[in-house]
């Protein structure tokens, strides 16, 4: 499969507005989110603007509501190009903007009539939240303004998998074409491995507490438990007094480890396609410093999702952009706490169980503010991904965040994704009934709504998940 000739004409489009405006010397903003995949396509988009010898601002945002829309409309640019958002707000793009404006996002779009350039994967029929990222599209771009943008492949594929996109062990898709730039560009190195997080830099037993992807029962965010696993296969906890790591285990103690995880899973209801699934492809950056977290693309994207969810947005764009100083220090030590916090929010729930209530076609919960509301959505996922709760639904949580609103963090899982079930419309819709902004991905989508709007807001998203279970 290759690049569809639709997308490669939008991409035409986008890389001549970006030209023209280089040419006639227009100020250039870049506005783009700010997780994972929203600041390497960032980065990915600064760094092709500088390889043309232009400088442009870039800077992220968490939600691109209609105030900061308004508030970037004022900028004074003669091009803002919106990457990893956008597509939910067409058509108040439209109406606020009076200058050139590129979008490049992988959101399903709102209907509404535009004459936006607006690069997407849903607009050629290919699925955004599986087979191709913000920053792939980014990337993709930057290689149409010039080739030898191929070396930011890598980047490329971090924003990917930040965005949970090799969740059945593989990259499929325009990703998978822009890996095999990546290797063909020589920043990139696959292999077929276990895939735990921190591969490179952690002890294995915090690699195993540390996986949520796929979630490991019992293990993934429990120390203890970890350690009490690796103890029972005989595999030592330090060898030549040193912690082991996984490259140190041999093949004979790497199959035991293999064997037991996946037996761990299936015992506790993980299908054995996800199970299997924590042996797959590993992503390694092979320009980035051995033993570094920026090494795997994995541990590089938990530190850039570290520092867009602490809002030290700065810092992350900064590493993108190759500082390993004072920004790559402090972005360190964003990540020291990242995944330990997720782990104690996963923590509260399994305590709090009977705060979750059954709501016919959905979970639901409300964490007032025992959950940061940045790490809400990565909590649900290793709720709904533990198999902990009686049957598979949807969760849809709700937590307040800094601005006195209510944020609300939706996952799903693929079967009921295959059933019908699309949460960025159902998001869209019950935002839209009570006021608020919403969308996102069938699998995984978020809103914000008034405090006092949950159980108004719940009873819309029920209704349009409802009605897309029952027109399959
Ligand atoms: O804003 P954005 O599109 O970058 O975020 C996508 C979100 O969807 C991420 O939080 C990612 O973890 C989540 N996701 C998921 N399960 C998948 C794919 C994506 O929870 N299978
Ligand atoms: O914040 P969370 O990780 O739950 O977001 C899941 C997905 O929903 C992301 O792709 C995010 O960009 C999208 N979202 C959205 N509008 C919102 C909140 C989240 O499109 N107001």
């Amino acid at each position: 499969m290759g690049i569809p000739h639709e997308l490669k004409k939008a991409l035409r489009d986008a890389c001549s507005l970006a030209k023209e405006a280089i040419a006639q010397e227009k100020r250039i903003l870049v506005v783009t989110h700010n997780d994972a995949d929203g600041l390497s396509a960032g980065g990915i988009i600064h760094k092709a603007f500088l390889r043309e010898g232009y400088q442009v601002h870039t800077r992220s945002v968490k939600q691109l509501d209609r105030d900061v829309l308004k508030e970037i409309s004022k900028s004074k640019a003669g091009l803002v190009i919106f990457s990893d958002l956008g597509a939910g707000v067409l058509d108040d793009i439209q109406e606020l903007f009076n200058c050139d404006i590129i979008i490049l996002d992988h959101h399903q779009p709102v209907e509404c009539e535009h004459e936006l350039v607006h690069v997407n994967p849903h607009n050629v029929g290919i699925d955004g939240s599986r087979e191709i990222s913000s920053s792939g599209v980014a990337y993709l771009f930057a290689k149409e303004m010039n080739r030898e943008n191929q070396e930011l492949a890598g980047i490329a594929i971090v924003g990917a998998i930040g965005d949970m996109q090799d969740s059945t062990g593989e990259l499929i898709g325009l990703n998978k074409i822009i890996q095999k730039d990546g290797e063909e560009a020589k920043v990139l190195r696959v292999e077929k491995d276990l895939r735990l997080y921190g591969r490179q830099t952690r002890p294995l037993f915090k690699a195993i507490e540390y996986t949520t992807e796929p979630f490991i029962p019992g293990l993934s965010g429990s120390e203890s438990a970890s350690l009490q696993f690796l103890s029972d296969l005989d595999i030592p906890i330090k060898k030549n007094d040193e912690f082991t790591k996984l490259a140190d285990l041999s093949e004979e103690e790497k199959k035991r480890l293999t064997t037991a995880l996946i037996l761990r899973m299936i015992e506790h209801r993980i299908p054995p396609k996800i199970a299997e699934s924590i042996v797959g492809d590993v992503f390694t950056l092979i320009k980035e410093d051995k033993r570094t977290p920026l090494r795997d693309a994995k541990e590089y994207a938990t530190l850039l999702n570290a520092c867009g969810k602490y809002e030290k947005n700065g810092l992350g764009i900064a590493v993108v952009l190759g500082d390993r100083d004072q920004a790559y220090k402090e972005a360190l030590e964003m990540l020291k706490d990242h995944k330990s916090y997720i782990c104690s929010c996963y923590r509260w729930v399994s305590e709090n169980v009977s705060k979750i209530k059954d709501e016919e076609v959905v979970y639901s919960f409300h964490a007032k503010d025992e959950i940061n509301d940045s790490v809400l959505g990565a909590v649900i996922s290793m709720v709904l991904n533990s198999r902990t709760l009686e049957e598979i639904k949807p969760i849809i949580a709700f937590a307040y965040d800094k601005n006195g609103k209510v944020k609300v963090s939706a996952r799903a899982t693929r079967e009921l994704v295959e059933q019908g079930v699309n949460l960025g419309k159902a998001m869209h819709f019950a935002s839209e009934k009570v006021g608020g902004e919403g969308g996102g991905h069938n699998i995984a989508a978020g809103a914000s709504i008034t405090i006092g709007d949950e159980e108004e807001f719940l009873k819309y998203a029920k209704e349009e998940i409802r009605r897309q279970l029952n027109a399959e």
